[in-house]
């Protein structure tokens, strides 16, 4: 069991009132609020060890060095990747898409191919590819989703053939909270010889990602929605696969030899890091997986899972309130909408009662599109989360409905 009480000493940000309420943090989908470690790291560092990485041979330079490559192997374990190597650092999750649409669609997609993604991606999963895809003479093909917010496998089976290109999909959804059958979809591509590019984003800080074990060729997720700093993310790529990828962006620290007449690229990972790195937040996100391996990751996922469904039996006792997103495999994700109230009016008051929830598309336009709305109030919940703020939103969703009776 986790201790949640004492957990939430370890994020001063909930400690606050908010329009003389106390904070009741439900947007943890957008980004997460950080523990004291993180923070305290990040102060060190800047305080005391700051210095560039990869170029220095003095002391200072040479330990910031050691840190990032420590984060490095962090990452690798968090992930279980087979080797550091096919650790990249980017600046997040769209940083990394944009890496492997611009060097895998150079190098790997011509006019008339297909790139395959699924009708419940964010913005940054579609709109890299929809570049690409102009850029090439390319085709986006889209795999439908049902009313519940899931895949329709029978659509990805007619979907893939000899000319698709690669398969670019969420793991969870962040409008919805679906968790996708990725291993299932990953067996199919490959079956046909397409790789796969998981969008990370929000499966990441829920504690469910081992990417041997998924056999995915990408994964891609951001440190700020891992309780980790912003800015900083992660391009895991199968070593096969990114050796065959040129640079995406050129300049220092990912090169090996250059001339005005030529250019000799560092190996791997470096390729793919060119400038300075961000190694404050490489080793604040490194602190931040610390952080959630000592609290484990399946008793975040068991208590994460106590909430989803609390927060949905809660939540759908209430008259006129409709959840978007019913897969049978979800995360601590609840999307809705309270009839004949806008979703900003509902987000606005609730506000003002102390609570945090997202409202609007959430970044995935299509998916709001698909349900013939504008938007939905979402509720993403963590394990520093309780029962007692479910009720709080429950009570304040109440309250509201009679302010507009
Ligand atoms: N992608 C983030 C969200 O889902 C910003 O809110």
């Amino acid at each position: 069991m986790l201790d949640v009480n004492k957990i939430r000493n370890d994020f001063p940000a909930l400690d606050q009132m908010v329009y003389g309420q106390p904070l009741v943090y439900f947007d943890n989908g957008a980004t997460t609020l950080k523990p004291t470690v993180v923070v305290d790291t990040l102060k060190e560092i800047y305080s005391k060890r700051n210095s560039n990485v990869h170029r220095g041979i003095h002391y200072l330079s040479l330990r910031m060095t050691e840190e990032y490559e420590e984060a490095r192997k962090r990452v690798r374990k968090f992930i279980n990747a087979g080797s550091d190597r096919e650790i990249i650092f980017t600046s997040g999750t769209t940083a990394s898409i944009n890496t492997i649409s611009s060097t895998f669609g150079e190098e790997f997609v011509k006019e008339g191919d297909e790139i395959l993604i699924s009708a419940m991606e964010h913005h940054s999963n579609i709109v890299p590819w929809q570049i690409l895809a102009k850029r090439k003479s390319a085709i986006l093909k889209v795999i439908p989703m049902n009313d519940k917010g899931e895949i329709v496998m029978e659509k990805l089976d007619d979907l893939m053939h000899e000319g698709t290109r690669i398969l670019a999909i969420n793991h969870v959804s962040n409008a919805l909270g679906t968790i996708n059958p990725v291993k299932e979809i990953i067996q199919k591509a490959h079956k046909e010889n397409i790789p796969v590019l998981l969008d990370g984003a929000q499966a990441i800080p829920h504690g469910i990602v081992d990417v041997q074990d998924l056999d995915c060729d990408f994964y891609v997720f951001s440190g700020h929605k891992v309780y980790g700093p912003n800015g900083i993310g992660v391009l895991y790529g199968k070593e096969e696969w990114l050796e065959k990828l040129p640079p995406w962006q050129g300049g220092g620290d990912m090169v090996e030899k250059v001339s005005f007449e030529k250019t000799i690229y560092a190996d791997l990972p470096f390729k793919f890091e060119a400038g300075t790195a961000n190694y404050p937040g490489a080793v604040g996100l490194a602190k931040a997986l610390d952080y959630i391996d000592t609290l484990g990751k399946d008793r975040i996922t068991a208590y994460e899972k106590e909430l989803l469904n609390y927060a949905t039996s809660r939540l759908s006792g209430i008259d006129g309130l409709k959840i978007f997103g019913t897969a049978a495999n979800k995360i601590s994700i609840v999307s809705f909408l309270l009839e004949g109230i806008h979703q900003e009016d509902t987000g606005m008051i609730l506000d003002k009662m102390g609570l945090a929830l997202r409202t609007g598309t959430h970044c995935a336009e299509p998916v709001m599109t698909r349900f013939g709305i504008d938007g939905t109030v979402r509720a993403s919940l963590v394990f520093y989360n309780t029962i007692e703020e479910i009720d709080r939103l429950y009570e304040g969703l109440i309250k509201l409905k009679q302010m507009f009776k």
